[in-house]
C-alpha cells in the first residue's frame, strides 16, 4: 500500500504553522500574500485547521474553516477558508477526505452556532480542479458572492447546505 493511502486526519497545532503557511504560500501566492492572510486566520481561535498526515511524509494537506457572518447574512455561515494538498500527494483522494471532514465538523457544530446551515467558499474561476472537487460534493455557484482576489483574479462564491449528519462513504484515499 502506498503511504499516501494511509493518511490520517488530525487538528493542526501551533507546531504545524510552518507546514500550513508554506503550503498555502506555494498554492495561493499568485492570488495575493496568502502566507500573511492565512497566517492571520490560522492564529484566530475560532478557526479550525485539519491536517491530512501521511505516516511516512508527515502532513501533506490542510483544510481551514470557521463560522463567519457577512454584513448581509441573516445567520452565520461555515466558511471553508482554504484547502490545499501538496503536489506530491495530489489525485489520491486527500482533498476529498479533508473536504468531507470539514463538512462533517461544520455540520456537527452548526446547531451551536446560531443555526448556521450552509458552507460557503471562494474558488478561482480558472481553477477547474478545485471547482470539480467542490461541485462533486454538491456546492453550487452563488453569483452575488463573486469577487476578485488581492491580485485581481476573479473568484466564484460556491455554497451548499450543511446537514447535521453529513456522512459520506468511508473516507479512505484512493490507491
Ligand atoms: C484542488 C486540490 C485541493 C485537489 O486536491 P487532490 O487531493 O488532488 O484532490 P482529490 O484527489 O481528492 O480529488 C477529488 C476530486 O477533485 C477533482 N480534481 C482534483 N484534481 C483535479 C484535476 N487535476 N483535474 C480535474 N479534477 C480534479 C476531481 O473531481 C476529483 O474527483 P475524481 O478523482 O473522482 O475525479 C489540489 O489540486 C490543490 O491543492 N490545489 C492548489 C490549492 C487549491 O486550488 N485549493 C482550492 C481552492 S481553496
Amino acid at each position: 500500500m502506498d503511504a499516501v493511502d494511509r493518511c490520517q486526519l488530525r487538528l493542526a497545532t501551533p507546531a504545524d504553522r510552518g507546514f500550513v503557511l508554506d503550503l498555502s504560500a506555494r498554492c495561493f501566492e499568485h492570488l495575493g500574500d496568502y502566507r500573511a492572510i492565512l497566517g492571520g486566520w490560522l492564529a484566530h481561535p475560532g478557526v479550525r485547521t485539519t491536517l491530512a498526515v501521511d505516516p511516512t511524509r508527515g502532513p501533506v494537506g490542510h483544510a481551514m474553516q470557521a463560522f463567519t457572518r457577512g454584513p448581509l447574512d441573516l445567520r452565520p455561515t461555515a466558511t471553508l477558508i482554504a484547502i490545499a494538498v501538496h503536489p506530491v500527494a495530489r489525485r489520491r483522494g486527500i482533498a476529498r477526505l479533508l473536504l468531507d471532514a470539514a463538512l462533517d465538523l461544520a455540520g456537527a457544530e452548526a446547531p451551536l452556532i446560531d443555526a448556521a446551515d450552509r458552507m460557503r467558499l471562494e474558488v478561482a474561476a480558472d481553477n477547474p480542479a478545485a471547482r470539480a472537487l467542490f461541485t462533486g460534493v454538491g456546492f453550487v455557484h452563488r453569483p452575488r458572492g463573486d469577487g476578485r482576489y488581492p491580485n485581481g483574479q476573479r473568484y466564484l462564491c460556491l455554497e451548499r447546505r450543511l446537514t447535521p449528519a453529513h456522512h459520506t462513504a468511508p473516507c479512505a484515499p484512493r490507491a
